[in-house]
């Protein structure tokens, strides 16, 4: 890919984006001005440098005078006019208005007319960073993943006045660099923020509502769904404070509850579980039991319909007993039975409750729910979700778990609420990725491939969806909206659109 940009400043090269930018620019050959105001922090930066490019020698990723001349290409400064030559200028320095906007003011009576200005930031705009700059139309969002270095996407954005000519050039600049550029709006969070905000905000919320625990929620992400990372290993990285900047700069612009800082997350905050900075967070400094049983209880197979969790031919429906003290309920009906340990209902979108009924406050009995993790119409995943109400006995609960992982499933626990924990978190993304979708914040490839590369899914959330049949996605989302009320759940247009045309 070729380029009219030869030579990258990076203002911010100091802290952790501008370093890793940094290094992406030097790595590819381009001369790079490395400025900050913290001579102490471009101190910092060099050293991790010399480190990242003598561990790339060593893995045998580049040679040692490749290293050298990378090395040699960058130039450290914490005066602005050492800028003045660039084609390029990266900033990545504080998460504040009024400072980038300086920068690019003092920068544009410092650098050359062509010089294209570009914004790292996360949370603001890019519209409103290159307001009163002085050259509007030579502005563009060019957002790393951190660590830069090492991930490749770049989500790119044009502010209102930005130039088609000025944005292809910034374009073609990334992918000189080896990075491969998404294209988004210039919305708050733009397509991975704005995704993952809220969602890492929903796992906070079904937290603190007592539908399971953060290892239980972790593990059924995981196996159900599977990413490589749970919401709260994430959360516990992320940072809790930086949680709440990032609801604090999503929530006031776009006034979606889900984007709002969660009561559970400010307390985290105040008590100083920061996440593994503190080493105290959800899953942070808390000792796991992560035992799984040895012994299974025998069981007895009641079919009365199709299952969704065994479709015909799993192996799980050839070793049922004749009779036995766990009776497993699939595909509908169910006998209320108090001598038997515990009797297994298998749950579509319904709650446990409504084959159980509701003694107040104290629901529960031997009967427990369970449903295996499907995307739609894919093949059944590796996870039992297990529904139990709040006085379900602990022996059913035991025996429920203790069959299935034996058989070799990731079994999750947890409380009767509509959709149990996996379509409880991920209904809500994929109705935002298909409304975004509608509102032209990014084609269907940039924000799938924005989740593969950005966050390391193994599929993104509008091919996901559309695989798994977007009738589905309405039948399951519109059954959690009809109990909850959550807007969040009520589905998105086109999950509308292929319900209709079902059938017809
Ligand atoms: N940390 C992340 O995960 C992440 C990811 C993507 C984007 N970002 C964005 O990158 C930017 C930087 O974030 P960070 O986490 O690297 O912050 P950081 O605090 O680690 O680094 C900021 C650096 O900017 C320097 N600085 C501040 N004001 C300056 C100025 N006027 N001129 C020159 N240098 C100045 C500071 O000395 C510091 O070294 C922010 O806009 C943030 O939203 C952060």
């Amino acid at each position: 890919m070729t380029t009219e940009i030869h030579k990258v400043a990076v203002c911010g090269a100091g802290g952790t984006m501008g370093a890793g930018i940094a290094l992406v620019a030097a790595r590819a050959g381009f001369q790079t001005v490395c400025f900050d105001t913290s001579a102490e922090g471009l101190a910092r930066s060099r050293e991790q440098a010399e480190k990242f490019f003598g561990k790339s020698v060593e893995r045998g990723k580049m040679s040692a005078e490749d290293r050298d001349a990378a090395l040699a290409r960058m130039a450290d400064t914490t005066s602005l006019d050492d800028l003045a030559d660039c084609d390029l200028v990266i900033e990545a320095v504080f998460e504040n208005l009024e400072v980038k906007q300086k920068l690019f003011a003092d920068l544009n009576g410092i650098c050359a007319d062509k010089t294209i200005f570009a914004s790292n930031t996360s949370t603001l705009s890019i519209t409103e960073i290159a307001s009163g700059c002085g050259r509007e139309d030579k502005v563009v969002g060019m957002h790393f993943c951190l660590p830069a270095q090492l991930m490749k996407l770049i989500e790119m954005s044009r502010g209102i006045n930005t130039s088609d000519d000025i944005f292809q050039a910034a374009w073609a600049w990334t992918q000189a660099a080896g990075q491969l550029p998404v294209e988004t709006q210039d919305k708050p969070g733009f397509i991975l923020n704005a995704l993952l905000v809220p969602y890492n905000n929903d796992a906070i919320r079904a937290i603190e509502a007592g539908l399971a625990s953060p290892e239980d929620i972790d593990l059924a992400i995981r196996s159900g769904l599977g990413y490589k990372m749970g919401p709260c290993t994430l959360l516990d990285l992320v940072g809790y404070d930086t949680q709440v900047r990032l609801c604090e700069a999503f929530y006031p612009v776009t006034l979606d509850v889900r984007a709002s800082a969660p009561p559970l997350l400010r307390r985290m905050v105040a008590a100083g579980h920061l996440g593994n900075k503190s080493g105290k967070g959800l899953l942070a400094g808390r000792s796991v039991d992560t035992e799984k049983a040895g012994e299974a209880p025998a069981y007895q197979l009641v079919r009365s319909g199709e299952s969704r969790s065994f479709p015909e031919g799993d192996p799980f429906l050839n070793s049922g007993a004749n009779s036995a003290d766990v009776v497993i309920y699939l595909g509908g009906g169910y006998q209320p039975d108090p001598s038997k340990t515990a009797l297994l209902i298998e749950l579509d979108t319904e709650c446990l409750g409504v084959h159980t009924g509701e003694k107040e406050g104290n629901e529960g009995s031997n009967a427990v729910g369970f449903a295996r993790y499907r995307n739609g119409n894919d093949a059944p995943s590796n996870l039992i979700e297990i529904v139990r109400q709040p006085n379900t006995s602990a022996d059913a609960v035991a025996a429920a778990k203790a069959l299935f992982e034996v058989a070799g499933f990731d079994v999750a626990v947890c409380a009767d609420q509509p959709g149990r924990i996996v379509d409880r978190l991920v209904r809500p993304k994929y109705n935002a990725a298909l409304r975004f979708l509608d509102e032209g914040l990014a084609t269907a490839e940039a924000m799938d491939m924005t989740c593969r590369l950005g966050l390391g899914y193994a599929d993104g959330p509008i091919e996901r969806v559309a695989r798994g049949d977007l009738a589905r996605h309405y039948d399951v989302s519109m059954a959690i909206y009809e109990m909850t009320g959550l807007a969040a759940y009520s589905p998105a247009r086109r999950a509308v659109v292929a319900k209709a045309r079902q059938g017809s």
